[in-house]
């Protein structure tokens, strides 16, 4: 597809313009595969000085982390001036920094590794200074900001979003004005500089930032914060906000899952290993972003896993997406590499070590020959199913060769606004524009039913969703990026159906979200109803029954 012949411009509830999904990537020949390194923020927020940078870039080669690919080290907040000199140029913070940042990219740089610079899109940069001083930005200083910043030795620079709106305005998440032309401005301020330098834009998601970050930067952050505090429910709340969009994941641009918590206090090791193993399959840069004196063995064994690191490295650059929920119980991903093999990553939802048996099917397969990627043995050759024992929020991470591929049925599909539906309480029909409506307003009391399903000759039935939930969230919630919908058929006792966001914006609709539900009799006379009694479901647009 040519970026330039479809893509009409859409007004979102923000009432701000975008532009739908580019197909190119920044074309600044490199980034072309995710970025590994490390970056002191997770474990030493903007509290950093040269020793520790020293000793951090150090520890990065002495670990032997390095050679496998962790190679850009980076500045994060607080080591910049809070003036520019006479001349407008950026400083550092001399009291930090006291052989200053040219001498350390010099000392990176010493160490065979890349260095990485950070600034922000806005009039300074994030920080914990409070009062009236506050460290710079490079909003309306890019070019000389960008010039500077290559003369020190800059390889990669990370660009965050605060104070992007006004010189008070500290965090916005909804933001009066459009952040693009920010980013925009860097990026071109960087292709003006003779130095190829991996750009990471850090806004946290904030207006959608995959459907319009492709052509901009080598990866984008799509969320807020992974911590502090470093804890699992971040982990949720990340992996359901890159459902919609993981399809945006291509060579030389990435979703940024934001940095890795491996080796820091706050999740089990399984929960660790269950982080890193998704963000590598979901071709996420892996920033290491920990204390690397004296870590744990099980924080290398994580991140010094070869075949994970090969996935992400995987010169496909396609990310595994959101195949399979099943709620509260287990989730499963999967997506295709260079090789023609297949990732899946299957992800223990329950809080205890049990046996879990995934269905191939939902990897789309329905046999190959495999290797378990945590341990390398080869499981040889799997058909319909796999079971393993899986730890506590663990994972299954599968490589999967000579697959067959799986066929779902087909499904007859009934749009909600058929005459026949009938809504209760406060549920009402919403258009989303001139070919589609939904059924919204479901939940809280209200609900939706569909009537005159066919169910074959009964029973237990898969069901493809098809629904809106543009309900992200900065924090964590009860359910963080997702909804839960109480889905009964025939009026029998309702199942807690778990669904993730579908986009940031309520006419981005998520299609086949798969269910089994039981309970349907033969012929055609079967109901489906969507409610919740103590919460907003997402908003339905139609129910595929399979036929
Ligand atoms: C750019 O830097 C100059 C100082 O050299 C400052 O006066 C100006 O406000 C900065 N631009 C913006 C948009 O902050
Ligand atoms: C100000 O900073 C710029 C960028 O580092 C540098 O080129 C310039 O020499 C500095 N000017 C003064 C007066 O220090
Ligand atoms: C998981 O279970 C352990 C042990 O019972 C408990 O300490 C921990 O808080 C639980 N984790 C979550 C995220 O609920
Ligand atoms: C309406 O929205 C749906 C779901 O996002 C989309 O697939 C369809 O192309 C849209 N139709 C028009 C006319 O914009
Ligand atoms: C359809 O089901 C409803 C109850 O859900 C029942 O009242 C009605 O008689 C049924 N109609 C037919 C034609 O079976």
């Amino acid at each position: 597809m040519h970026p330039l012949n479809f893509n009409p411009a859409f007004t979102s509830l923000l009432g701000l313009v975008y532009l739908l999904p580019y197909t190119v990537a920044l074309d600044n020949g490199i980034g072309r595969t995710p970025s590994m390194g490390w970056n002191p923020y997770n474990v030493f927020l903007c509290d950093t000085n040269e020793a520790q940078y020293h000793t951090a870039a150090q520890n990065l080669v002495n670990n032997g982390l390095n050679s496998l690919g962790y190679q850009y080290f980076m500045l994060d907040c607080g080591w910049q001036g809070l003036q520019r000199n006479a001349t407008g140029g950026f400083t550092w913070d001399t009291t930090r920094l006291p052989s200053g940042v040219p001498a350390l990219a010099s000392f990176v740089h010493g160490l065979g590794l890349k260095f990485g610079v950070y600034s922000d899109a806005g009039y300074f940069s994030c920080d914990f200074v409070g009062g009236s001083a506050h460290w710079l930005g490079s909003l309306g200083n890019e070019t000389i900001d960008a010039a500077t910043f290559g003369e020190w030795g800059m390889d990669y620079l990370k660009y965050d979003n605060c104070y992007a709106v006004s010189p008070t305005d500290f965090v916005n998440y909804n933001p009066p004005i459009q952040l693009q032309p920010h980013y925009e401005a860097m990026r071109d301020a960087l292709a003006r500089i003779n130095r190829p330098v991996v750009y990471s834009i850090c806004n946290w998601g904030v207006q959608d930032t995959a459907r319009w970050a492709g052509p901009i930067g080598n990866s984008w952050r799509i969320s807020n914060d992974i911590g502090p505090p470093n804890n699992w429910n971040n982990i949720i709340r990340i992996i359901n906000q890159v459902v919609p969009i993981t399809q945006f994941a291509k060579p030389g641009a990435f979703n940024d899952l934001d940095m890795l918590e491996v080796g820091n206090s706050g999740m089990t090791v399984a929960e660790q290993e269950t982080h890193f193993a998704f963000w590598a399959a979901a071709k996420s840069p892996l920033l290491i972003s920990t204390d690397l004196t004296n870590p744990a063995q099980a924080t290398l064994d994580i991140l010094k896993n070869t075949r994970l690191i090969a996935v992400n490295q995987d010169r496909l650059g396609a990310s595994i997406a959101f195949k399979r929920r099943y709620t509260n119980d287990h989730d499963v991903w999967a997506g295709p590499l260079a090789d023609g093999s297949t990732v899946a990553v299957i992800i223990n939802w329950v809080n205890s070590s049990r046996s879990l048996t995934v269905d191939l099917g939902d990897i789309g397969i329905t046999s190959g020959i495999a290797t378990d990627l945590w341990t390398g043995s080869s499981l040889g050759t799997l058909r319909n199913t796999y079971t393993a024992t899986v730890p506590a929020h663990g994972s299954l991470v599968l490589k999967l060769t000579n697959t067959t591929p799986f066929r779902l049925p087909s499904f007859t599909y009934y749009p909600t606004s058929s005459p026949s539906t009938s809504l209760s309480g406060g549920a009402a029909f919403r258009t989303v524009n001139s070919t589609i409506s939904v059924a919204g307003n479901v939940g809280n009391g209200g609900s939706v039913t569909l009537t005159g399903l066919d169910g074959g000759s009964g029973g237990t039935k898969l069901v493809s969703i098809d629904y809106i939930n543009a309900d992200f969230t900065m924090t964590n919630t009860a359910c963080s990026n997702c909804r839960n919908a109480i889905v009964s058929v025939n009026g029998g006792v309702g199942q807690t159906v778990q669904m993730p966001l579908s986009g940031q914006s309520w006419d981005i609709v998520y299609s086949g979200y798969l269910v089994s539900l039981s309970g349907f009799v033969s012929g055609k006379n079967n109901t489906i109803t969507f409610s919740n009694p103590n919460a907003w479901t997402p908003d339905f647009y139609r129910v595929g029954v399979a036929n």
